[in-house]
């Protein structure tokens, strides 16, 4: 463990502590503690509340993400092989962390997590707000032996695996909404951004990145254009372990992935419907400047959106594409 991280650590109870205590239990002076503290404030924008006397603390409890963490909350969820997990403090985006390594150099499964990103990416060129610790920032890469068209339905089944994940902790009324939102009490609660690369014929590299908001700081959430909610206002006081959702997150990925891979979308899209919040509603679709009225009748076997209009019932893919109630 890194300095600054060892420092976080020992901060991450939310109670002060002296810079005194500090420098003693990390073997460094009280200079170097200063020097840590201010780096975590500048370099990671972390607030750490000062008063002279009791010294600094974190203005509430605090989870690092940590790998031995994860991997028991792994071993107790699946048997499988427990993945490499990248644990980043702070990176541009885990999601182009992923895409800029050559493919050859990662192996199907290999994971990037940070407690912040300066870059994050939403869909349709939007950025993502990462504030440190406060959110999940989620990649995985994963390779298909099928083609980068045939994966349409990829984002879908990713959806699944963290609405799965996170009743499986315990939060309750979450949905999706076509094709990549996460929504509880009709704000959104996480989002996915999934990107394909490879050849016309196959195999393909994925990269699916997912946003799940925790904590999120009322000066940093006042920049998110949308209703959005945070699993602590769901949980309310509950204790939540980012990694223990996490963990979740990488064995529910890894057994929907693995079951798309055999039998495609086919077998999940029941499932996925149950969890659809406009399943039935009157919707718009919004289509560069086109929009599309219509009654949402769900997903065909592709992860198409059906929608009835008056000439029927048509098919619309993902991509630039935005849905709407009506
Ligand atoms: C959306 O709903 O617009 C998609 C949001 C996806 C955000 C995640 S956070 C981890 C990964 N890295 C990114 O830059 N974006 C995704």
């Amino acid at each position: 463990m890194n300095s600054r991280r060892q420092l976080l650590a020992l901060l991450a109870d939310g109670e002060w502590h002296s810079g005194e205590q500090l420098a003693k239990t990390l073997g460094v002076s009280r200079a170097a503690v200063w020097k840590q503290l201010d780096q975590l404030k500048v370099q990671c924008g972390l607030q750490i509340h000062s008063v002279r006397g009791r010294g600094y603390r974190l203005p509430h409890p605090f989870e690092p993400l940590d790998q031995g963490r994860i991997n028991n909350y792994l071993s107790a969820l699946s048997a499988r092989s427990v993945p490499y997990i990248e644990i980043l403090d702070s990176v541009a985006s885990t999601n182009s962390y992923l895409m800029e390594k050559p493919p050859a150099q990662l192996t199907s499964g290999h994971v990037c997590i940070a407690e912040r990103q300066t870059g994050g990416r939403g869909r349709r060129g939007r950025s993502w707000i990462s504030p440190f610790g406060s959110s999940i920032y989620f990649s995985m890469f994963m390779r298909f032996s099928l083609a980068p068209a045939e994966l349409s339905g990829v984002s879908l089944v990713a959806g699944l695996a963290v609405v799965r994940t996170l009743e499986q902790n315990g939060i309750a009324g979450v949905g999706l909404k076509w094709p990549n939102d996460i929504l509880c009490d009709g704000r959104k609660l996480a989002g996915l951004l999934l990107e394909v690369s490879g050849e016309q014929s196959g195999p393909s590299n994925v990269v699916i990145g997912v946003g799940i908001n925790v904590h999120l700081p009322t000066e940093q959430a006042e920049m998110i254009d949308q209703p959005w909610i945070d699993l602590k206002q769901i949980a309310g006081g509950e204790p939540l372990s980012r990694n223990q959702i996490v963990a979740g997150l990488v064995s529910n990925l890894q057994e929907v992935m693995t079951a798309f891979e055999k039998e495609g979308l086919a077998p999940l899209r029941q499932s996925w419907r149950s969890y659809d919040v406009y399943d039935g509603k009157a919707i718009q679709l919004l289509l560069g400047d086109r929009t599309i009225q219509g009654i949402h009748r769900g997903i065909d076997e592709t992860g198409a959106l059906l929608v009835e209009t008056e000439d029927g019932i048509k098919a619309y893919h993902g991509g630039e594409v935005s849905l709407r109630l009506a």
